[in-house]
């Protein structure tokens, strides 16, 4: 059985961007009240009490977007400061970090991952379903990069058709500058329309083309995630290559989540045995007691082999988007 001792915490549900492949204009979403979502002490009482005396020394914080919960600053504080933490970082659309930078980074936070999909203004528009907002989110990687993330990872989520002719421009990142790029598989959730024949394209498919370009060598890079990483010769940052789609990496899962509104969750796209902690927490059940709940709730999760492939409705695509999960 694996150790578990990865936490994504999701903040909140919503979002600036309207991403295609996540939670596209226009789409029906169920987004959960702000009085449902884990305050700060909550989530430190949880993370002190629960999570790290079971042995989680890796947290996330992911949303929706993270940045837009008022108090993101606070949680980083809670979390840094907490002698378990070995590893503590943060996924964003980077389009409010240039302003928030500095202040999470003194907070104790030391990388991000943030996303980024196109070099190109109008496809990045497209894609996030938001006018001009390429240039903000530049802005932001920017700052971060000065006020010294590190490593500083950009995920790119390749769409067939959409932004696959960019991945030798955003592979070309790495050479100059020491930033991590990681090409992602697109998962067939969220959004149905976008699923065609071949919704997404083999990492392996990437990298000859790469490979084919520069040449490509393995390498190695932090992380908690599934990335395999190589590199260009001589380049400064790294390649991930995220691949759930080619290469199912359920075996190796390390990771739960815990999402804005409280319920803990064993995989990102199956729900079997999750656990309202948020309920248990405000009904006044004591930290002993839900250390309980949340270790059978690890026992079933390393009994039950959770596969991506598994997971969808009988259409293969599963209605929850990845901001309703916690990506
Ligand atoms: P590092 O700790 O920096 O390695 O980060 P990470 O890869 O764990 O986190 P990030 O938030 O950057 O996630 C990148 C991508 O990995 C997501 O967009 C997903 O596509 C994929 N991913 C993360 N967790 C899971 C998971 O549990 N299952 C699957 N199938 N994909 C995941
Ligand atoms: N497939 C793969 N990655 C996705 N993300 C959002 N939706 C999907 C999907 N359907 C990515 C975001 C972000 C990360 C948290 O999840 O781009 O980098
Ligand atoms: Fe927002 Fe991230 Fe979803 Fe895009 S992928 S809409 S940035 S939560």
């Amino acid at each position: 059985m694996n150790r578990i001792d990865y936490l994504r915490i999701s903040l909140l549900d919503r979002c600036n961007f309207r991403c295609s492949y996540c939670m596209p204009a226009g789409m029906e979403l169920d987004f959960s009240r702000r009085q449902e979502w884990l305050t700060c002490a909550e989530i430190a009482l949880l993370v002190r009490a629960v999570f790290a005396p079971l042995g989680f020394t890796k947290f996330r914080l992911t949303g929706g977007e993270p940045l837009l919960r008022a108090d993101v600053v606070d949680v980083v504080g809670v979390l840094a400061a907490l002698p378990q933490t070995e590893d503590l970082s943060l996924t964003t659309n980077a389009y409010l970090l240039a302003g928030k930078a500095q202040a999470l980074y003194d907070a104790g936070l030391r990388r991000i991952n943030i996303s980024l999909d196109s070099l190109d203004p109008d496809t990045f528009a497209q894609i996030v379903g938001r006018r001009d907002r390429w240039q903000q989110v530049w802005d932001g990687i920017l700052a971060a990069h000065r006020v010294g993330f590190d490593p500083l990872k950009l995920n790119v989520v390749v769409v067939p058709g959409i932004n696959d002719d960019e991945v030798l421009d955003l592979a070309a990142l790495t050479l100059e500058r020491n930033w991590h790029v990681r090409f992602i598989e697109f998962m067939p959730i969220g959004n149905p329309e976008l699923f065609g024949d071949r919704a997404w394209v083999p990492s392996e498919e990437l990298r000859a083309r790469i490979r084919a370009r520069w040449g490509l060598v393995a390498a190695t890079l932090r992380g908690n995630g599934p990335a395999d990483v190589f590199q260009i010769p001589g380049a400064r940052g790294t390649l991930g290559f995220i691949s759930q789609m080619s290469e199912c990496f359920c075996d190796r899962c390390n990771r739960v989540r815990l999402s804005a509104d409280g319920w803990l969750r064993p995989c990102l796209l199956n729900e079997t045995g999750q656990v309202n902690l948020r309920a248990l927490l405000r009904a006044g059940v004591t930290t002993a007691d839900l250390r309980d709940r949340v270790q059978q709730f690890l026992q079933q999760k390393g009994e039950i082999n959770f596969k991506l492939r598994d997971s969808g409705t009988s259409t293969g695509i599963y209605a929850r988007t990845m901001s309703q999960i916690g990506g």
